[in-house]
C-alpha cells in the first residue's frame, strides 16, 4: 500500500470526533500495543520507584489499555527470553512463556535471546504455551522455518499484516542454537509483497539493532511496510519518528514500558498520522491476578531450584587484598559512635527489605543486600552469619580482618565508585554521590 504520510500528531479530540464513525469508507483508528526485549524479567527487583516492571503489572497495564480500546493490535519484538543462560533462567524463561501464551498477544517476532537455551526448548513451550511466534528469517537444523513469517489479523473492517525478522547481525558469532539466521533481505520483500496484497496496514516487527540501526532499516526497508516496531537492546524513541514516509517507534526492556501506537487510517486505508505513547510500569500499577499466580509459582519453583542447586554462592573465595570479613559486630567493638549512626541507616536493614518482598534466597538480589556475599568470612544465611545481614561497614570499609586486628593496617578507602556497585543506573536512578554520602554520615 502506497504511503501519503504527513508527520502530524492528532490530538484527542479529533480521535475522538474519528471514532464515532464507521463503515469501510469512513477514516479509522489503529491502535497497536507493542513491547519488546522483556528478558525473561518475571518480576523486577523494585529498588526505587522509578524501577518497577514485572509481568504482572505490565499485564495489567495492558488490560487496561485493551479494556479501551478493544480492536487493538498488540505485538512483541522479540528477546522474551532472558539474556543470561544459569539455571535460574530458564525458569524465568518458562515462566515467561506461560504468561506470553496467556497474554493473547497477535504476533511475537523472535530475538536471539530466545534461543538461548536452544531452538528445541523454545519450540516446547512456544507449543505447550500456544505463543503466536513469527519470524521470515529464521530456520531450524532441517532448514524448515521456526515459525511462520508473518499474520494476517481482521481488526474490524481493517487488516492488519505483521512481519518479523532478527537481523543476522545482532547474533553475533556464536549463532542461534539449533537454528540458522539468514540473510533477511529476500526473506522479508517476499514476505512483506505477499502481505501487502491482503493488508491495508503492515507492521514490521523488526529485532534490528539500537535506534540508529532501526532509522536506517527504516529509511530502506520494503515500501508495502507502514509501521517499523523495532528491538533489541538499547533505544528509546518517546515520539514516534517519521522515517521517509513510515513510522518507526522503538521496544523498551525489561517489561518496565509498555508502548501504544495510535494510527489514524484515511478512507483508503492509508496511514495519516500517528501518535506514540510510551506507559511506565510503576509502584502504583496493578498486578494482574492471572499473572500474579505465575510470579508467586516463580518464587516457589525458584526457592526449590536455589535449594537442590545451591544456587548461592557460599563463601569461599578469598576477597581480593586477602584479608576476610569479619562482620559489623567486630567493627562495633572499637567504633560505637559509627556503629550507632549506621544502624539508623537503610543499609543495616537491607535484608529485612528482601525478607518483606519474600526474596530473600533470590541469589539475583542479595548481592547486594547482604555483607561479602561469596566472600570468604561473608554471608552464609540469617541464622549463621547475622551481622552479614544487610550492607554492613565492610561492604564500603572492605574485609575488615587485618584492620581489626591492627588498626595501624588501613581500612580500604571509600569513592562513588564504592557505591555505584550497588547503586548502579538501574538500582537508583536518583543517586548523587554528595547527597547520598550526607544521608549515611557517620
Ligand atoms: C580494635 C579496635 C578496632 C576495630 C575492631 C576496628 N577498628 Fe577501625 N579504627 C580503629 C582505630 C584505633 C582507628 C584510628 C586509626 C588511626 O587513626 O590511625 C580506626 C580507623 C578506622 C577508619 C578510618 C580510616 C582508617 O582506615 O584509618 C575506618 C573507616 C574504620 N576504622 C573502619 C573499621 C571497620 C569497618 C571495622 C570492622 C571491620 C573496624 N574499623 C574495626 C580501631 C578499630
Ligand atoms: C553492597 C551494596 C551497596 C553499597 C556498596 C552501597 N549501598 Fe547504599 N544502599 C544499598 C541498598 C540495598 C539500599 C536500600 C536499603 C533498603 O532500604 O533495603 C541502599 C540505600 C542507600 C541510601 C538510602 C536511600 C533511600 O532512598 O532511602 C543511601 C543514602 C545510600 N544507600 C547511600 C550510599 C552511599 C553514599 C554509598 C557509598 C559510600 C552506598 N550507599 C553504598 C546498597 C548499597
Ligand atoms: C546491584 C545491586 C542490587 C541488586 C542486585 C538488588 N538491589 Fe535492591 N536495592 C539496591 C539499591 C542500591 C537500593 C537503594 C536504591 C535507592 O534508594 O537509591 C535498593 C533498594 C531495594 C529495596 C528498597 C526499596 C524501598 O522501598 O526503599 C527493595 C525492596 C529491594 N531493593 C529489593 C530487591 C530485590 C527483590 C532484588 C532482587 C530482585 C534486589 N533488590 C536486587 C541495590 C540492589
Ligand atoms: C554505605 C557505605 C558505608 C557503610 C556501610 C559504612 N561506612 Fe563508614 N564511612 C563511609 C564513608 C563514605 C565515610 C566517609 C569517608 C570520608 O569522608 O573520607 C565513612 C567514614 C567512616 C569512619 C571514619 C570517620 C572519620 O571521622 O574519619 C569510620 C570509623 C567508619 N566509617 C566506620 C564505619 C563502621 C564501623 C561501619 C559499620 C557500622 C561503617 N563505617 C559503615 C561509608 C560507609
Ligand atoms: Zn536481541
Amino acid at each position: 500500500m502506497t504511503l501519503k504520510v504527513k508527520a502530524v500528531f492528532v490530538c484527542t479530540l479529533a480521535f475522538l470526533a474519528l471514532s464515532g464513525s464507521s463503515g469501510r469508507n469512513a477514516t479509522a483508528e489503529l491502535v497497536i500495543i507493542y513491547t519488546g526485549d522483556s528478558g525473561g524479567e518475571v518480576e523486577s527487583c523494585g529498588c526505587s520507584d522509578l524501577a518497577y516492571g514485572g509481568l504482572a503489572r505490565r499485564a495489567s497495564l495492558v488490560n487496561v489499555i485493551r479494556a479501551n480500546h478493544p480492536a487493538a493490535v498488540f505485538v512483541d519484538a522479540g528477546d522474551f527470553f532472558s539474556p543470561n543462560v544459569g539455571e535460574q533462567d530458564r525458569l524465568k524463561n518458562e515462566i515467561t512463556a506461560e504468561a506470553y501464551g496467556a497474554f493473547a498477544y497477535d504476533a511475537v517476532n523472535l530475538g536471539e535471546d530466545d534461543f538461548n537455551f536452544g531452538a528445541d526448548f523454545l519450540e516446547s513451550l512456544v507449543d505447550s504455551y500456544g505463543i503466536p511466534v513469527i519470524s521470515a528469517n529464521i530456520s531450524a537444523k532441517n532448514d524448515k522455518p521456526v515459525a511462520p513469517p508473518f499474520k494476517l489479523i481482521s481488526r474490524g473492517d481493517v487488516k492488519v499484516g505483521v512481519v518479523g525478522f532478527l537481523n543476522p547481525e545482532v547474533v553475533a558469532s556464536k549463532g542461534l542454537s539449533g537454528a540458522t539466521v539468514k540473510p533477511y533481505k529476500k526473506p522479508l520483500a517476499e514476505a512483506t509483497r505477499a502481505l501487502a496484497a491482503e493488508a491495508d496496514v503492515v507492521i514490521c516487527l523488526a529485532h534490528i539493532g539500537n535506534v540508529e540501526k532501526a532509522r536506517a532499516f527504516a529509511a530502506r526497508c520494503p515500501e508495502e511496510i507502514d509501521v517499523v516496531i523495532a528491538g533489541h537492546r538499547g533505544g528509546r524513541t518517546p515520539q514516534a519518528e517519521n522515517v521517509k514516509g513510515r513510522w518507526m517507534v522503538y521496544t523498551r526492556s525489561r517489561n518496565r514500558y509498555v508502548g501504544m501506537l495510535k494510527l489514524t487510517l484515511d478512507d483508503s486505508r492509508n496511514v495519516v498520522a500517528a501518535e506514540n505513547q510510551v506507559l511506565p510500569v510503576t509502584r502504583e500499577t496493578a498486578k494482574d491476578e492471572a499473572t500474579q499466580v505465575l510470579v508467586e509459582k516463580y518464587h516457589a519453583e525458584l526457592r526449590k531450584l536455589v535449594e537442590e542447586k545451591k544456587l548461592l554462592k557460599s563463601p569461599e573465595e578469598v576477597p581480593p587484598d586477602g584479608f576476610i570479613y569479619v562482620g559489623s559486630s567486630v567493627c562495633a567493638g572499637c567504633h560505637s559512635l559509627q556503629t550507632n549512626r549506621w544502624q539508623r541507616t537503610a543499609h543495616a536493614t537491607a535484608y529485612e527489605s528482601l525478607l518483606g518482598a519474600k526474596r530473600e534466597t533470590d541469589p539475583e538480589c542479595v548481592a547486594c543486600h547482604v555483607t561479602g556475599y561469596g566472600f570468604r568470612g561473608g554471608f552464609l544465611n540469617a541464622a549463621r552469619t547475622r551481622d552479614r545481614l544487610g550492607v554492613g561497614c565492610e561492604e564500603c570499609h572492605g574485609p575488615g580482618e587485618g584492620h581489626a586486628q591492627s588498626p595501624a593496617i588501613k581500612t580500604q578507602p571509600t569513592a562513588a565508585a564504592t557505591c555505584t556497585r550497588c547503586h548502579d543506573e538501574e538500582r537508583s536512578p536518583a543517586f548523587d554521590y554528595g547527597k547520598y554520602r550526607d544521608a549515611i554520615k557517620h
